[in-house]
Protein backbone atom coordinates (compact mmCIF):
# COMPACT_ATOMS: atom_id res chain seq x y z
CA UNK A 1 0.00 0.00 0.00
CA UNK A 2 1.18 3.79 -0.84
CA UNK A 3 1.34 4.87 3.25
CA UNK A 4 1.29 8.65 4.02
CA UNK A 5 3.37 8.86 7.36
CA UNK A 6 3.25 12.72 8.92
CA UNK A 7 5.29 13.11 11.65
CA UNK A 8 4.70 15.68 14.31
CA UNK A 9 6.65 17.02 17.14
CA UNK A 10 6.97 14.77 20.34
CA UNK A 11 10.69 13.34 21.22
CA UNK A 12 9.31 9.77 20.14
CA UNK A 13 9.68 11.09 16.37
CA UNK A 14 13.17 9.99 16.85
CA UNK A 15 11.86 6.31 16.65
CA UNK A 16 10.17 7.38 13.04
CA UNK A 17 13.19 6.19 10.77
CA UNK A 18 12.86 2.41 12.23
CA UNK A 19 8.85 2.44 11.72
CA UNK A 20 9.49 3.86 8.20
CA UNK A 21 11.85 0.86 7.47
CA UNK A 22 9.39 -1.58 8.90
CA UNK A 23 6.59 -0.40 7.18
CA UNK A 24 8.72 -0.96 3.85
CA UNK A 25 9.63 -4.36 5.03
CA UNK A 26 5.89 -5.03 5.24
CA UNK A 27 5.89 -4.36 1.80
CA UNK A 28 4.70 -0.84 1.66
CA UNK A 29 5.54 2.27 -0.01
CA UNK A 30 6.07 5.38 2.23
CA UNK A 31 6.59 8.89 1.90
CA UNK A 32 7.20 11.30 4.37
CA UNK A 33 5.94 14.78 5.59
CA UNK A 34 6.49 16.29 8.66
CA UNK A 35 5.56 19.23 11.08
CA UNK A 36 8.47 22.06 11.74
CA UNK A 37 8.90 21.12 15.32
CA UNK A 38 9.46 17.01 14.66
CA UNK A 39 12.55 18.00 12.73
CA UNK A 40 14.14 19.42 15.52
CA UNK A 41 13.97 15.68 16.79
CA UNK A 42 14.56 13.79 13.87
CA UNK A 43 16.25 15.09 10.72
CA UNK A 44 14.39 14.92 7.19
CA UNK A 45 17.67 14.04 5.34
CA UNK A 46 16.87 10.61 7.47
CA UNK A 47 13.53 10.27 6.71
CA UNK A 48 14.33 10.55 2.77
CA UNK A 49 17.46 8.24 3.12
CA UNK A 50 15.29 5.57 4.37
CA UNK A 51 11.66 6.24 2.67
CA UNK A 52 14.07 6.84 -0.40
CA UNK A 53 11.67 9.60 -1.19
CA UNK A 54 11.97 13.40 -0.77
CA UNK A 55 10.53 14.84 2.17
CA UNK A 56 8.02 17.67 2.90
CA UNK A 57 8.29 20.09 5.89
CA UNK A 58 7.49 23.54 4.54
CA UNK A 59 4.03 23.79 2.12
CA UNK A 60 5.02 26.30 0.03
CA UNK A 61 8.61 25.29 -1.18
CA UNK A 62 9.14 26.23 -4.67
CA UNK A 63 10.22 22.02 -5.59
CA UNK A 64 7.07 20.72 -4.25
CA UNK A 65 4.02 22.72 -5.77
CA UNK A 66 2.58 20.46 -8.66
CA UNK A 67 0.98 24.32 -9.93
CA UNK A 68 0.01 24.76 -6.15
CA UNK A 69 -1.92 21.37 -5.61
CA UNK A 70 0.96 19.19 -4.21
CA UNK A 71 -1.32 18.49 -1.16
CA UNK A 72 -4.44 17.01 -2.88
CA UNK A 73 -2.17 15.00 -5.04
CA UNK A 74 -0.34 13.60 -2.26
CA UNK A 75 -3.57 12.77 -0.15
CA UNK A 76 -4.64 10.85 -3.20
CA UNK A 77 -1.27 9.28 -3.79
CA UNK A 78 -2.03 7.81 -0.13
CA UNK A 79 -3.93 4.45 0.66
CA UNK A 80 -3.50 5.03 4.10
CA UNK A 81 -2.57 8.34 6.16
CA UNK A 82 -0.81 7.72 9.20
CA UNK A 83 0.16 10.75 11.86
CA UNK A 84 2.79 8.98 13.80
CA UNK A 85 3.88 10.05 16.62
CA UNK A 86 0.87 12.75 16.55
CA UNK A 87 1.46 16.07 18.99
CA UNK A 88 -1.04 17.45 21.37
CA UNK A 89 -1.21 20.30 18.85
CA UNK A 90 -1.75 18.58 15.60
CA UNK A 91 -4.19 16.65 17.50
CA UNK A 92 -6.04 19.95 17.87
CA UNK A 93 -5.33 21.50 14.86
CA UNK A 94 -7.26 18.01 13.70
CA UNK A 95 -10.03 18.64 15.64
CA UNK A 96 -10.54 21.78 14.09
CA UNK A 97 -9.48 21.51 10.70
CA UNK A 98 -6.36 24.19 11.00
CA UNK A 99 -4.42 24.03 7.74
CA UNK A 100 -1.42 25.72 8.82
CA UNK A 101 1.53 23.00 8.49
CA UNK A 102 2.05 20.80 5.81
CA UNK A 103 1.08 17.86 7.52
CA UNK A 104 -2.46 19.34 7.95
CA UNK A 105 -2.82 20.57 4.67
CA UNK A 106 -2.42 16.98 3.36
CA UNK A 107 -4.69 15.50 6.18
CA UNK A 108 -7.77 17.73 5.13
CA UNK A 109 -7.14 17.13 1.35
CA UNK A 110 -7.63 13.51 2.21
CA UNK A 111 -10.41 11.67 0.57
CA UNK A 112 -13.04 10.26 3.08
CA UNK A 113 -12.23 6.73 1.92
CA UNK A 114 -9.10 6.87 2.65
CA UNK A 115 -8.14 5.93 6.25
CA UNK A 116 -6.39 8.08 8.40
CA UNK A 117 -4.42 6.39 11.22
CA UNK A 118 -2.98 8.59 14.62
CA UNK A 119 -0.92 7.41 17.15
CA UNK A 120 -0.96 10.23 19.41
CA UNK A 121 2.75 10.32 21.84
CA UNK A 122 3.14 12.73 24.83
CA UNK A 123 3.48 13.03 28.52
CA UNK A 124 0.73 11.88 30.65
CA UNK A 125 -0.24 14.71 32.21
CA UNK A 126 -0.63 16.24 28.87
CA UNK A 127 -2.34 13.32 27.37
CA UNK A 128 -4.67 13.03 30.12
CA UNK A 129 -5.91 16.97 30.12
CA UNK A 130 -9.43 17.15 29.07
CA UNK A 131 -8.69 19.26 26.60
CA UNK A 132 -6.44 16.88 24.94
CA UNK A 133 -9.12 13.90 25.19
CA UNK A 134 -11.93 16.11 23.92
CA UNK A 135 -9.62 16.44 20.66
CA UNK A 136 -9.27 12.60 20.86
CA UNK A 137 -13.18 12.26 21.26
CA UNK A 138 -13.61 14.86 17.91
CA UNK A 139 -10.88 13.29 15.67
CA UNK A 140 -12.68 9.95 16.91
CA UNK A 141 -15.48 10.82 16.02
CA UNK A 142 -14.64 12.16 12.26
CA UNK A 143 -13.84 9.04 11.46
CA UNK A 144 -10.01 8.30 12.09
CA UNK A 145 -8.42 5.60 13.93
CA UNK A 146 -6.70 6.12 17.21
CA UNK A 147 -3.82 3.65 18.21
CA UNK A 148 -3.64 4.61 21.34
CA UNK A 149 -0.39 5.36 23.23
CA UNK A 150 0.95 2.74 25.76
CA UNK A 151 2.28 2.80 29.24
CA UNK A 152 5.85 2.66 30.28
CA UNK A 153 8.93 4.95 30.46
CA UNK A 154 8.61 8.47 29.16
CA UNK A 155 11.17 11.04 28.14
CA UNK A 156 10.58 12.97 31.02
CA UNK A 157 11.96 10.29 33.40
CA UNK A 158 8.15 9.84 34.67
CA UNK A 159 6.09 7.01 34.15
CA UNK A 160 2.80 6.81 33.04
CA UNK A 161 -0.05 6.51 29.81
CA UNK A 162 1.64 7.91 26.73
CA UNK A 163 4.07 6.26 25.02
CA UNK A 164 4.08 6.23 20.58
CA UNK A 165 2.70 2.52 20.67
CA UNK A 166 5.03 -0.02 19.61
CA UNK A 167 6.43 0.52 15.97
CA UNK A 168 4.90 -3.63 15.53
CA UNK A 169 1.17 -2.41 16.88
CA UNK A 170 1.56 0.83 14.41
CA UNK A 171 3.01 -1.57 11.18
CA UNK A 172 0.31 -4.12 11.96
CA UNK A 173 -2.61 -1.22 12.08
CA UNK A 174 -1.39 -0.22 8.81
CA UNK A 175 -1.79 -3.36 7.40
CA UNK A 176 -5.20 -4.13 8.72
CA UNK A 177 -6.14 -1.28 6.41
CA UNK A 178 -5.51 -3.08 3.23
CA UNK A 179 -8.47 -5.62 4.16
CA UNK A 180 -10.33 -3.37 6.10
CA UNK A 181 -10.76 -0.19 3.80
CA UNK A 182 -14.04 -0.46 1.74
CA UNK A 183 -16.47 2.71 2.17
CA UNK A 184 -16.26 5.30 4.50
CA UNK A 185 -13.57 6.49 7.10
CA UNK A 186 -15.97 5.35 9.64
CA UNK A 187 -14.11 2.33 11.02
CA UNK A 188 -14.31 1.84 14.73
CA UNK A 189 -11.24 2.51 16.94
CA UNK A 190 -8.20 0.45 16.08
CA UNK A 191 -7.31 -2.05 18.63
CA UNK A 192 -4.36 -4.22 18.41
CA UNK A 193 -5.74 -7.60 16.49
CA UNK A 194 -7.09 -9.52 19.76
CA UNK A 195 -8.50 -12.64 17.12
CA UNK A 196 -5.49 -14.88 18.44
CA UNK A 197 -4.79 -13.54 21.59
CA UNK A 198 -4.74 -16.78 24.13
CA UNK A 199 -5.58 -19.13 21.18
CA UNK A 200 -3.02 -22.17 20.69
CA UNK A 201 -1.28 -22.39 17.30
CA UNK A 202 0.44 -24.96 15.69
CA UNK A 203 2.25 -24.03 12.12
CA UNK A 204 4.37 -26.62 10.09
CA UNK A 205 7.17 -25.11 8.40
CA UNK A 206 10.42 -25.98 6.40
CA UNK A 207 11.06 -28.96 4.61
CA UNK A 208 11.35 -32.57 5.27
CA UNK A 209 14.40 -34.90 4.55
CA UNK A 210 13.31 -38.09 3.48
CA UNK A 211 16.57 -40.41 4.19
CA UNK A 212 17.86 -42.73 1.16
CA UNK A 213 21.09 -43.56 3.32
CA UNK A 214 22.63 -42.15 6.29
CA UNK A 215 24.21 -39.52 4.28
CA UNK A 216 21.68 -39.24 1.48
CA UNK A 217 18.13 -37.69 1.65
CA UNK A 218 15.13 -36.53 -0.55
CA UNK A 219 14.31 -32.92 0.03
CA UNK A 220 13.66 -29.52 -1.38
CA UNK A 221 14.54 -25.48 -1.78
CA UNK A 222 11.70 -24.53 1.29
CA UNK A 223 13.63 -22.23 3.76
CA UNK A 224 10.95 -22.20 6.54
CA UNK A 225 10.58 -18.44 6.26
CA UNK A 226 6.62 -18.59 5.67
CA UNK A 227 5.74 -20.46 8.13
CA UNK A 228 8.34 -18.63 10.72
CA UNK A 229 6.98 -15.10 9.61
CA UNK A 230 3.01 -16.86 10.51
CA UNK A 231 4.58 -17.63 13.72
CA UNK A 232 6.42 -14.46 14.65
CA UNK A 233 2.84 -12.66 13.49
CA UNK A 234 0.77 -14.94 15.50
CA UNK A 235 3.04 -14.78 18.43
CA UNK A 236 2.74 -10.31 18.12
CA UNK A 237 -1.01 -10.94 18.02
CA UNK A 238 -1.08 -13.46 21.82
CA UNK A 239 -1.59 -16.42 20.42
CA UNK A 240 0.80 -19.38 21.89
CA UNK A 241 2.55 -21.12 19.00
CA UNK A 242 4.57 -24.35 18.78
CA UNK A 243 6.48 -24.16 15.50
CA UNK A 244 6.90 -28.01 14.16
CA UNK A 245 10.52 -26.65 11.76
CA UNK A 246 12.03 -28.94 9.23
CA UNK A 247 15.67 -28.58 8.74
CA UNK A 248 15.97 -25.22 7.98
CA UNK A 249 18.46 -22.71 9.24
CA UNK A 250 16.47 -20.09 11.16
CA UNK A 251 16.85 -18.64 14.61
CA UNK A 252 13.90 -19.69 16.81
CA UNK A 253 11.78 -16.76 17.02
CA UNK A 254 12.12 -15.48 21.17
CA UNK A 255 8.37 -16.89 22.95
CA UNK A 256 7.83 -19.73 20.31
CA UNK A 257 7.68 -23.57 21.29
CA UNK A 258 10.08 -24.77 18.59
CA UNK A 259 10.33 -28.68 17.69
CA UNK A 260 12.79 -29.79 15.19
CA UNK A 261 12.06 -32.74 13.02
CA UNK A 262 13.58 -34.10 9.78
CA UNK A 263 11.67 -36.31 8.42
CA UNK A 264 7.64 -36.80 7.33
CA UNK A 265 6.91 -39.41 9.38
CA UNK A 266 8.76 -37.20 12.45
CA UNK A 267 6.79 -34.04 11.50
CA UNK A 268 3.39 -36.07 11.35
CA UNK A 269 3.99 -37.71 14.79
CA UNK A 270 5.19 -34.03 16.41
CA UNK A 271 1.99 -32.35 14.67
CA UNK A 272 -0.57 -34.67 15.47
CA UNK A 273 0.15 -34.65 19.22
CA UNK A 274 -1.24 -30.72 19.09
CA UNK A 275 -3.81 -31.45 17.30
CA UNK A 276 -6.38 -29.97 19.48
CA UNK A 277 -4.77 -26.78 18.77
CA UNK A 278 -7.25 -23.94 17.95
CA UNK A 279 -5.58 -23.49 14.78
CA UNK A 280 -3.31 -25.28 13.15
CA UNK A 281 -1.34 -24.06 9.75
CA UNK A 282 0.25 -26.51 7.41
CA UNK A 283 3.15 -24.28 5.54
CA UNK A 284 5.81 -26.61 5.55
CA UNK A 285 6.89 -28.05 1.90
CA UNK A 286 6.89 -32.15 3.39
CA UNK A 287 8.32 -34.39 0.90
CA UNK A 288 5.50 -36.58 -1.05
CA UNK A 289 7.79 -39.15 -0.96
CA UNK A 290 10.20 -41.06 1.09
CA UNK A 291 12.05 -44.73 0.24
CA UNK A 292 10.48 -47.40 1.49
CA UNK A 293 13.69 -48.69 3.17
CA UNK A 294 16.33 -46.39 4.58
CA UNK A 295 19.95 -47.81 3.90
CA UNK A 296 22.35 -48.55 6.86
CA UNK A 297 25.48 -47.03 6.06
CA UNK A 298 25.88 -44.99 2.90
CA UNK A 299 25.33 -46.28 -0.60
CA UNK A 300 28.53 -47.71 -2.19
CA UNK A 301 29.06 -45.86 -5.75
CA UNK A 302 30.70 -49.08 -7.27
CA UNK A 303 27.38 -50.68 -6.87
CA UNK A 304 26.05 -49.09 -9.78
CA UNK A 305 28.03 -49.31 -13.10
CA UNK A 306 28.59 -46.73 -14.45
CA UNK A 307 26.09 -47.34 -17.59
CA UNK A 308 23.30 -49.15 -15.69
CA UNK A 309 20.26 -47.73 -13.68
CA UNK A 310 19.61 -47.76 -10.47
CA UNK A 311 16.21 -48.27 -8.64
CA UNK A 312 14.86 -46.34 -5.41
CA UNK A 313 11.64 -47.60 -4.49
CA UNK A 314 9.62 -44.99 -2.78
CA UNK A 315 6.20 -44.67 -1.19
CA UNK A 316 3.93 -41.61 -0.01
CA UNK A 317 4.78 -39.71 3.31
CA UNK A 318 1.52 -39.00 5.01
CA UNK A 319 -0.07 -36.08 4.73
CA UNK A 320 -0.20 -34.03 8.02
CA UNK A 321 -3.20 -31.68 6.64
CA UNK A 322 -5.39 -34.09 5.52
CA UNK A 323 -4.62 -36.12 8.88
CA UNK A 324 -5.60 -32.71 10.25
CA UNK A 325 -8.63 -31.84 8.27
CA UNK A 326 -10.17 -35.63 8.68
CA UNK A 327 -10.07 -35.08 12.44
CA UNK A 328 -10.93 -31.48 12.63
CA UNK A 329 -13.20 -30.05 15.39
CA UNK A 330 -15.98 -27.30 14.48
CA UNK A 331 -14.45 -24.77 16.37
CA UNK A 332 -10.58 -25.43 14.71
CA UNK A 333 -9.39 -23.73 11.88
CA UNK A 334 -6.75 -25.59 9.73
CA UNK A 335 -4.97 -23.72 6.47
CA UNK A 336 -2.49 -25.32 4.37
CA UNK A 337 -0.70 -24.03 1.17
CA UNK A 338 -0.60 -25.14 -2.56
CA UNK A 339 2.11 -24.25 -4.41
CA UNK A 340 1.21 -24.99 -7.95
CA UNK A 341 2.33 -24.01 -11.31
CA UNK A 342 -1.01 -23.82 -13.32
CA UNK A 343 -4.85 -23.69 -12.27
CA UNK A 344 -4.05 -22.03 -8.95
CA UNK A 345 -7.69 -21.62 -7.49
CA UNK A 346 -8.92 -24.91 -8.92
CA UNK A 347 -6.23 -26.68 -7.81
CA UNK A 348 -5.82 -25.15 -4.64
CA UNK A 349 -10.09 -25.03 -3.89
CA UNK A 350 -10.37 -29.46 -4.56
CA UNK A 351 -7.26 -28.95 -1.92
CA UNK A 352 -9.88 -27.49 0.15
CA UNK A 353 -12.11 -30.14 -0.10
CA UNK A 354 -10.06 -32.74 -0.40
CA UNK A 355 -8.13 -32.11 3.29
CA UNK A 356 -10.90 -30.46 5.05
CA UNK A 357 -9.06 -27.37 5.06
CA UNK A 358 -10.51 -24.20 5.93
CA UNK A 359 -8.54 -22.08 4.00
CA UNK A 360 -6.03 -22.80 1.48
CA UNK A 361 -3.14 -20.22 1.07
CA UNK A 362 -2.12 -20.72 -2.95
CA UNK A 363 1.11 -19.74 -4.62
CA UNK A 364 2.31 -19.69 -8.28
CA UNK A 365 5.27 -21.99 -8.10
CA UNK A 366 8.51 -20.33 -9.54
CA UNK A 367 7.67 -16.91 -9.64
CA UNK A 368 10.38 -14.55 -8.78
CA UNK A 369 7.70 -12.94 -6.56
CA UNK A 370 6.55 -16.01 -5.17
CA UNK A 371 7.86 -19.30 -4.14
CA UNK A 372 10.91 -21.33 -2.30
CA UNK A 373 13.61 -18.75 -1.04
CA UNK A 374 11.80 -15.63 -1.88
CA UNK A 375 11.48 -12.80 0.39
CA UNK A 376 8.35 -12.36 -0.82
CA UNK A 377 5.12 -13.65 -1.82
CA UNK A 378 2.10 -13.52 -3.93
CA UNK A 379 -1.02 -15.11 -2.18
CA UNK A 380 -4.36 -15.93 -2.82
CA UNK A 381 -6.63 -17.03 -0.26
CA UNK A 382 -9.31 -19.60 -0.86
CA UNK A 383 -12.06 -20.46 1.67
CA UNK A 384 -15.53 -21.47 1.78
CA UNK A 385 -17.36 -18.53 3.16
CA UNK A 386 -15.95 -15.74 0.15
CA UNK A 387 -14.54 -15.70 -3.73
CA UNK A 388 -11.01 -15.67 -3.71
CA UNK A 389 -9.13 -12.95 -2.74
CA UNK A 390 -5.82 -12.35 -4.45
CA UNK A 391 -2.93 -9.89 -3.32
CA UNK A 392 -0.07 -8.35 -5.07
CA UNK A 393 3.56 -9.68 -4.19
CA UNK A 394 4.49 -8.39 -0.71
CA UNK A 395 6.88 -9.84 1.72
CA UNK A 396 6.09 -12.75 4.01
CA UNK A 397 5.66 -10.87 7.07
CA UNK A 398 2.80 -9.00 5.53
CA UNK A 399 1.64 -12.38 3.45
CA UNK A 400 1.31 -13.28 6.98
CA UNK A 401 -0.49 -10.96 8.44
CA UNK A 402 -3.10 -10.91 6.06
CA UNK A 403 -3.85 -14.71 6.37
CA UNK A 404 -3.88 -14.30 9.83
CA UNK A 405 -6.45 -11.65 9.56
CA UNK A 406 -8.37 -14.28 7.25
CA UNK A 407 -7.68 -16.93 10.46
CA UNK A 408 -9.39 -14.30 12.81
CA UNK A 409 -12.54 -14.23 10.91
CA UNK A 410 -12.78 -18.17 10.65
CA UNK A 411 -12.62 -18.38 14.13
CA UNK A 412 -15.72 -18.50 16.21
CA UNK A 413 -16.16 -16.10 19.05
CA UNK A 414 -13.94 -16.37 22.65
CA UNK A 415 -15.99 -18.43 25.14
CA UNK A 416 -17.35 -16.02 27.21
O1 LIG B 1 -0.95 -32.12 -1.42
P1 LIG B 1 -0.03 -30.94 -1.44
O2 LIG B 1 1.38 -31.26 -1.07
O3 LIG B 1 -0.12 -30.12 -2.69
O4 LIG B 1 -0.62 -29.97 -0.28
C1 LIG B 1 0.08 -28.90 0.23
C2 LIG B 1 -0.39 -28.61 1.63
O5 LIG B 1 -0.49 -29.83 2.38
C3 LIG B 1 0.57 -27.75 2.42
O6 LIG B 1 -0.17 -27.02 3.37
C4 LIG B 1 1.47 -28.76 3.10
O7 LIG B 1 2.04 -28.25 4.29
C5 LIG B 1 0.49 -29.88 3.41
N1 LIG B 1 1.08 -31.21 3.36
C6 LIG B 1 1.21 -31.93 4.51
N2 LIG B 1 1.73 -33.20 4.49
C7 LIG B 1 2.14 -33.75 3.33
C8 LIG B 1 2.02 -33.02 2.13
C9 LIG B 1 1.49 -31.77 2.18
O8 LIG B 1 0.86 -31.41 5.58
N3 LIG B 1 2.63 -34.95 3.31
Amino acid sequence: MNVLLAITGSISAYKTPWLVRDLRRAGHSVRVVMSASATHFVAPLALESVSMQPVIVDPFDPTIQDRGSWHVHLARWADVMLIAPCSASTLARLANGLCDSAVMTVACSLPSTTPLLVAPAMDTDMWQHTAVQRNVQRVQHDGAIIIPPEEGELASGLQGAGRLAELGTIVDAVSRMRAENSGERTIPAATHPTGLAGRRVVITAGPTHEAIDDVRYIGNHSTGTMGFALAEAARDRGALVTLIAGPVHLPTPVGIERIDVTSAVEMHERTMEHADHDVAICAAAVADFMPVDRVVGKIKKDTVAATEHTTLILQRTPDILAALGAQKRPQQVVVGFALESTDLVDYATSKLERKNADMIVANLAGGLQSGFGTTDNTITLITRSAPPESFPPMSKAACANIILDAIERLLPPYDL
